[in-house]
């Protein structure tokens, strides 16, 4: 095995960076390709918890090198204090020969950032995005006229270009949302303090990457959000702005298309969302509360309630589609566990007729969730002998989701710690 991609199946927030962590201290690269810092990857290691933002979750192990490839939009401000938050918490320094970022990545400007927040408060129907400026970054960088971090290099050219960016934003700021926002002198002046700080992580990842395959090395790819977020086949326009199904990797990392040895879709055995959208399996009563308590459910990035539902499987199974899936990681079964009432959603009513499977341009305010009961689990999830044993409830469960998703799930995540976890499969096998 030389490639695995871990990609978010549900709406964000499902365990990837556990996976990450866990998986990249068997391989040589993580790389990030989409995104920016508005993913917020948990980890938890020796009971010390920290989340990642912008840099990979593999960042931590001696073995890797982290990579953020250049479609990645990288506001330079969190770049720089989640390096020293790292750097501090882990007492270790960050070497830029273990942490390459691309020269080519688009910049979050002060103005995306106040942009994002002016149209979330100002909305009739808001996105509740997580205010990072990510939306409008990856609007610049389509219109054409992002800078690049190589720009932040110089300060002529970075004033040139963000004067022009700031011309037309400063229509929007004065007149249509009426908010303050830096001068251009003060914009130049931030961004350039922060390029010195960064210039010694760029590279051009692109050829690095390159050369990494054709040496054979061991290759991860750190999807970010989750495929019903993505910007295409996602609950637009309930989304972010990026591709976080598969072909992220493709243009977000710059490598050709050759087949992955896997694409695991990270799950979480039931499904939570942050922010607004719909969300067919949403329980609003007291059993979401259950949900919500028990499994801790904030947001690692903005510390907002996550929403929970039951598992949604005509949406696991679209997103298993959507990204050419090969196996799953399902995830917080142990908030399930002793659960009293426990449900899947294996179809949709929708416009009279019964599917089991979402699909681009559905309407999920409209579909109606078919649930059927299973019976609850009540598995404990020690294993003295190291001999992992499921219940014949927690296995039906499990078969539910395989057979529904028609892939076989690899890896039990049962606790936030690196020990709660079983590996039904190995990865990256010498
Ligand atoms: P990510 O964005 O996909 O990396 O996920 P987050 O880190 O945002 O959210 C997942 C949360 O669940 C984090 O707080 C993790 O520490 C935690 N977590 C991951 N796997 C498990 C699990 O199997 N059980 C429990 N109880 N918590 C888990
Ligand atoms: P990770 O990588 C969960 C959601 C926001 C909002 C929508 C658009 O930790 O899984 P944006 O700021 O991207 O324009 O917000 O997307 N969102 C996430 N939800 N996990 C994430 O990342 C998310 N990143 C963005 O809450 O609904
Ligand atoms: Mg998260």
């Amino acid at each position: 095995m030389r490639s695995l991609v871990i990609l978010g199946a549900q709406w964000g927030d499902e365990g990837k960076g556990k996976m990450t962590d866990l998986l990249g201290a068997k391989c040589d690269v993580v790389v990030r390709y989409q995104g920016g810092n508005n993913a917020g990857h948990t980890i938890v290691v020796d009971g010390k918890k920290t989340v990642f933002h912008l840099i990979p979750s593999g960042i931590l192990h001696d073995n890797c090198v982290s990579v953020i490839g250049h479609g990645v939009v990288v506001d330079p401000g969190a770049f720089v204090e989640e390096l020293r938050y790292l750097e501090k918490s882990h007492a270790k320094k960050i070497d830029p020969s273990k942490l390459k970022v691309s020269s080519h990545c688009s910049v979050i400007t002060a103005y995306n950032k106040i942009l994002d927040a002016a149209r979330e408060m100002g909305a009739s129907t808001p996105i509740g995005t997580t205010v990072k400026g990510i939306g409008p970054a990856y609007e610049d960088k389509m219109a054409r006229r992002a800078l690049k971090l190589q720009d932040i290099l110089n300060k002529g050219v970075l004033a040139k270009k963000l004067s022009s960016i700031l011309e037309e934003k400063k229509i929007l700021f004065n007149h249509l949302y009426q908010v303050d926002y830096p001068s251009l002198e003060e914009e130049v002046e931030r961004l350039t303090a922060l390029g010195t700080l960064i210039a010694p992580y760029l590279t051009n990842t692109f050829c690095f990457l390159h050369k990494m395959q054709d040496q054979g090395k061991k290759i991860l790819y750190e999807g970010a959000q989750g495929i019903l977020l993505d910007v295409d086949y996602g609950t637009y326009p309930y989304v972010t702005s990026s591709h976080t199904m598969l072909g992220g990797i493709y243009t977000g990392a710059g490598l050709p298309v050759r087949p992955f040895d896997e694409v695991l879709g990270v799950a979480k055995a039931y499904t939570t969302r942050v922010g607004y959208g719909p969300f067919p399996t949403e329980l609003t009563d007291e059993e979401g509360e259950y949900l919500q308590c028990v499994g801790g459910e904030f947001g690692s990035t903005t510390g907002r309630k996550r929403r929970c539902g039951w598992v949604d499987l005509p949406l696991l199974r679209y997103a298993v589609r959507a990204s050419g899936v090969t196996a799953l990681g399902l995830t917080k079964l142990d908030v399930l566990s002793g659960i009293k009432i426990l449900r899947v959603c294996y179809a949709y009513e929708y416009r009279g007729k019964q599917i089991k499977e979402a699909h681009p341009g559905i309407d999920f305010s409209k579909v109606k969730p078919v649930f059927r009961e299973m019976k609850p689990f009540h598995d404990k999830f020690t294993f003295p002998s190291g001999n992992f044993n499921m219940s014949p409830e927690l296995r039906s469960y499990i078969e539910a989701i395989e057979k529904a998703c028609g892939i076989k799930v690899t890896v039990l995540s049962y606790g936030a710690s690196r020990d709660k976890t079983t590996f039904l499969k190995e990865y990256f096998y010498p």
